[in-house]
């Protein structure tokens, strides 16, 4: 396996440079790691998280433009006020990373249920109102939705048994059921699917770029149909 490194235009420029990216639960950990790489390659970061104090002192530490915002991902109206502020602030946002997360727990038999239900609470809850606080950004700026997710999702965790399901749950709650964004880089065979789940007429006679396009043009149909509602 190759590392890959940022990958810039021709020009050299970075295409993050300038971009707004969101990391919620970047006061520590992977969040402030991805805030900082984001940061070094010229996006304008938005912190968002629980402890200010630590996301105040991270946004003063990046090399670029930033500001931090005390939300709590399991709160829909802090969110949307939230999205709004980084809006005013920053400006719309291209970038979201749904980073949040808790791993507590245990086995089922011995796990406090309040642990269990906060696992499900922040991790698959939480990053479904994220994605969906943030959408309406990212369909106007063609942005780019990461779910921080684990190799759980793969190989279970013997010990983690609310962790493991919201990692099997996630796919279905964030990944929009009519695929509302499409990540040019995914397989013919992905753009393929997505033509088919959204009922896209000739799709098998299509080019790659002929799927993408047709794909943007029926989500955006549905999307302003759905807000004409
Ligand atoms: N570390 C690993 O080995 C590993 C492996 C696989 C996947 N992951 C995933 O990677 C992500 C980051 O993990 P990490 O190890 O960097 O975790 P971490 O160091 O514990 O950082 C998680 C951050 O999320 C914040 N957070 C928790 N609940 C929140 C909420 N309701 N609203 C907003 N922010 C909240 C935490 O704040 P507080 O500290 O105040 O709670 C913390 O700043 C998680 O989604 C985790 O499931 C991690």
């Amino acid at each position: 396996m190759t590392a890959r490194g940022p990958r810039y235009r021709t020009d050299g420029s970075c295409p993050l440079q300038g971009r707004v990216a969101v990391v919620t639960g970047s006061a520590r950990g992977l969040g402030e790691g991805l805030a900082y790489a984001l940061s070094r390659r010229g996006a304008r970061v938005a912190l968002m998280g629980l402890e200010e104090e630590r996301l105040a002192r991270l946004a003063a530490d990046l090399p670029g433009p930033a500001a931090h915002w005390h939300a709590d991902v399991t709160d829909a109206d802090a969110l949307s006020v939230t999205a709004e502020a980084v809006r005013g602030t920053l400006g719309e946002a291209s970038v979201v990373v749904a980073n949040a997360g808790v791993a507590l727990g245990g086995p089922l038999l011995d796990c406090d249920p309040r642990d269990w239900r906060r696992v499900i609470d922040v991790n698959l809850v939480g990053s479904a109102l994220t994605a969906r606080c943030f959408l309406p950004h990212l369909l106007r700026t063609r942005g780019y939705y990461l779910q921080v997710a684990s190799l759980a999702a793969l190989a279970p965790e013997p010990l983690l048994t609310a962790y493991n399901t919201w990692i099997k749950a996630h796919d279905s709650a964030v990944e929009p059921p009519s695929g509302e964004g499409v990540d040019e880089n995914a397989s013919k065979q992905h753009l393929y699917e997505l033509a088919r789940r959204l009922d896209i007429g000739g799709r098998s006679r299509m080019s790659r770029s002929e799927l993408v396009e047709a794909i943007r043009k029926e989500n955006r149909s549905r999307t302003r149909e759905a807000r004409s509602r």
